[in-house]
């Protein structure tokens, strides 16, 4: 599934990191510890977002603050064209110490801090590169000094740079909430993320499929909601469509899984997939994402689309608190 030039999909990671993981044979407070394993990957989600493109031979550019020296090298290696904006202090690292049993002890840093002028350089930079874009994906969290509107400002920039481009948003909480009132294409968030959004829980899919329409009402045109092992669901112009993979008996890690769903429905829709058979492909790349280990992203020898139920009308009953009903 690669696609040509004018098919190239922007992501837009905020606040990038570089992902570190290191195997220890055991956790011990004051101790030296010896790694017996040690990996660095580029990380954050937009960046994710392109990495599994990558891996799918989809053209694919990430622009983000700061990411220069190792950062830029690791995205060139795995062949995605890096684009850097200036930012103060330095891309942050989160280590992720394993043990062999799997338990897996997270130490985030904070990451850039960016000025107001740099904040306007990254949007503008984004506009430059929406131009001949198919998709401008902006998503993560939203790094210090920059406004809860940066997603929304992106959404524009990306829509003053290319009036064909489209765009879409994966973030959360007040950032989600402004990127929305800027009416991207496209949205992708978790069950949680979307009960934050309206302000209410979400127990059933039918309280799902409420907050989609009033989200669509609102001038989003596609809701993807990634629900964890129950699936994900796109609602569209076009319908409304539930798949789910068959469970994953071994989740090895879920990091990444909601960036490979957002990947694999944007590879589809490039190469002119219907809003069901794109569901379909990112439903499988969601659940190879969960079946990798660490920081790993799927690529299309991971991604078996038989392991996933055809799209269909949703299960309104669908209970999503994992309780009887
Ligand atoms: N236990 C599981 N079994 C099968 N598939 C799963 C499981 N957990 C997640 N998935 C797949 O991964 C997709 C994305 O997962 P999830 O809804 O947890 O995303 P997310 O919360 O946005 O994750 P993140 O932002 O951390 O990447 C799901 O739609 C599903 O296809
Ligand atoms: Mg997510």
């Amino acid at each position: 599934m690669s696609g040509a030039a004018g098919d190239i999909v922007v992501t837009v990671t905020p606040n990038p990191s570089l992902d570190r993981t290191v195997e220890i044979p055991a956790l011990t407070r004051g101790a030296v510890l010896r790694a017996t394993a040690h990996r660095v990957d580029p990380g954050g989600k937009g960046v994710n977002v392109s990495r599994v493109l990558a891996r799918f031979g989809h053209p694919t550019l990430a622009v983000m603050p700061g990411g220069t020296g190792e950062l830029a090298e690791l995205l060139r290696a795995a062949g995605i064209q890096p684009v850097s904006t200036p930012a103060r202090g330095v891309t942050r690292v989160n280590t992720a110490l394993v043990e062999p049993d799997g338990t897996t002890t997270k130490v985030n840093e904070p990451g850039v801090e960016l000025a107001a002028t740099e904040v306007d350089v990254l949007v503008d930079t984004v506009a430059v590169h929406a131009a001949p874009a198919a998709w401008v994906v902006s998503a993560g969290s939203v790094p210090r000094g920059a406004p809860d509107d940066l997603h929304a400002r992106i959404v524009s920039a990306a829509r003053r740079g290319g009036p064909g481009t489209r765009v879409a948003v994966d973030t959360s909480g007040p950032a989600l909430a402004a990127a929305v009132a800027a009416c991207p294409d496209l949205v992708k968030p978790n069950v949680a993320e979307l009960a934050e959004l309206v302000g209410h829980p979400l127990p059933r899919l039918a309280d799902v499929l409420a907050a989609t329409d009033e989200i669509r009402a609102g001038g989003v045109g596609t809701v993807l909601v990634s629900m964890g092992a129950a699936g994900a669901l796109v609602a569209t112009a076009e319908g409304t469509w539930h798949c789910a993979a068959e469970p994953v008996t071994a989740v090895r890690s879920t990091v990444g899984a909601g960036d490979s769903t957002l990947a694999g429905y944007l590879l589809a829709r490039t190469s002119g997939a219907s809003p069901a058979d794109a569901l379909v492909h990112a439903v499988a790349c969601g659940a190879a994402a969960v079946g990798l280990p660490g920081t790993a992203v799927p690529g299309p020898a991971d991604v078996d689309i038989t392991s996933v139920k055809p799209a269909s009308a949703p299960p309104e009953s669908l209970d999503l608190t994992g309780e009887a009903s």
